[in-house]
């Protein structure tokens, strides 16, 4: 058949994480370090009140925006945590996960051959939304600021082309959160520009040493400020498909029908247990994170050990390696470690070229499964620099 398809779909590419993992189904016996979902299960109590909403039969299509409960019990959530208020009825929207607060927001705001700057390594889902939007992404480089997004770099990106910045912390695929002072100097730029601010803070809850400060708290910014969260990772429902996003009443009302021609609502089920998870299950994080955090510290040693270059995550379940000192791409290193070594870890170049060099670890797995993957990681590591130290020797 010779009919065309929109050209921005055709250039899309595989994201990096799926091209890899097709590779994984050939080796049944490799340690699995690539996922990024939680390995606990759903609280009980969430998956009660879903059940309780399916057998009410509270089934049927919702408010556009999700139920008012949600939302009310979204705005405590912030406000009781961090200090900040949304309202309910105007400001908040209720999405199908943050994949879709995150399309709806830029298929909003963004006009062709308009910029976005994204602080890089990132996640890959931004880019792709972008460029479907026929607009352009403009990288801020954090590889050598410890994955940091320097303020002085991001004031001499900012163009009369550019539509708005948007910061992922805690950050996938690096694990690093930002540092309040780094963020104020972002904010102080920021808020002198008519550029729109989206901050990605889905792993919030994810944080392990000190509270979570979010860009939402800033007053001062508040108009230009979309907040995207949701419940995939704080409470490990990322089959729940309950995102959110919060912004300024102005452009919310036009994110609103761009969310409502695109999917009418959540899934009504899952948004009854989305009030039960922020209401009465808001403690459920700092429990998972004894686990992330106790798994942190056994991976992030064990790389320290093996003596990669690493900076030491603060938030999220990723750590972020450096393996430029074997000379391979990041993708051929991956590949050669899960064939030769038996570890599949994803690609740093997955996450934009800035990943290059770098390989992400998720430690969302049990600690046998870490240990494991650990010591083969060691071995094969071990394997190669004996490898390029006796190539290195019979050259000379
Ligand atoms: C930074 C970031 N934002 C958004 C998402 C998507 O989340 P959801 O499952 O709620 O769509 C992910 C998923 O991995 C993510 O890592």
């Amino acid at each position: 058949m010779s009919l065309s398809i929109n050209e921005r779909s055709r250039n899309l590419i595989v994201p990096g994480i799926r091209q890899f993992a097709n590779q994984l189904v050939d080796y049944p016996d490799a340690v699995n370090l690539t996922i990024g979902q939680p390995d606990f299960p759903t609280p009980d109590a969430v998956k009660k009140a879903a059940i309780a909403a399916i057998e009410n039969n509270l089934t049927g299509y919702s408010h556009n925006a999700g139920i008012v409960d949600l939302r009310i019990a979204i705005n405590s959530f912030f406000n009781d945590t961090y200090g900040f208020s949304y309202n309910p009825d105007t400001e908040i929207i209720v999405t199908n996960g943050a994949s879709e607060a995150i399309d709806t927001l830029f298929r909003t705001i963004l006009e062709e051959d308009d910029e976005v700057i994204l602080p890089a390594p990132l996640y890959s889902s931004y880019e792709a939304i972008i460029n479907l939007c026929g607009a352009k992404v403009v990288y801020l480089d954090t590889t050598d600021t410890e994955f940091q997004p320097s303020a002085e770099r991001l004031s001499s990106l900012i163009t009369d082309k550019t539509k708005a910045v948007l910061f992922n912390f805690p950050s996938n695929p690096t694990g690093v959160i930002i540092s309040p002072t780094q963020m104020d100097a972002l904010v102080d730029v920021l808020a002198e520009k008519e550029v729109y601010i989206i901050s990605d803070e889905i792993y919030s809850e994810n944080t392990f040493e000190g509270n979570h400060k979010s860009f939402a708290s800033y007053e001062k910014i508040r108009d230009q400020l979309f907040l995207l969260h949701g419940l995939s990772k704080s409470h490990s429902m990322t089959g729940w498909r309950i995102g959110y996003v919060l912004g300024p009443q102005e452009i919310m009302q036009h994110v609103l029908k761009v969310h409502l021609y695109n999917s009418i609502c959540a899934s009504l089920p899952s948004q009854y247990a989305a009030i039960e998870a922020l209401s009465n299950n808001r403690h459920v994080p700092a429990e998972m994170n004894k686990e992330y955090i106790a798994r942190r510290d056994y991976v992030y040693n064990r790389l320290i050990e093996m003596g990669l270059e690493v900076v030491k995550p603060n938030g999220a379940f990723y750590i972020f390696p450096s393996i430029k000192e074997f000379g391979f791409s990041s993708f051929d290193f991956a590949t050669k470690l899960l064939k030769e070594g038996g570890v599949a870890c994803v690609p740093g170049s997955a996450f934009s070229k800035y990943g290059e060099g770098f390989m992400r670890i998720s430690y969302a797995y049990a600690m046998p499964v870490l240990i494991k993957g650990m010591d083969r990681l060691e071995s094969y590591i071990e394997s190669i620099r004996s490898q390029q130290s006796t190539t290195a020797n019979t050259s000379k």
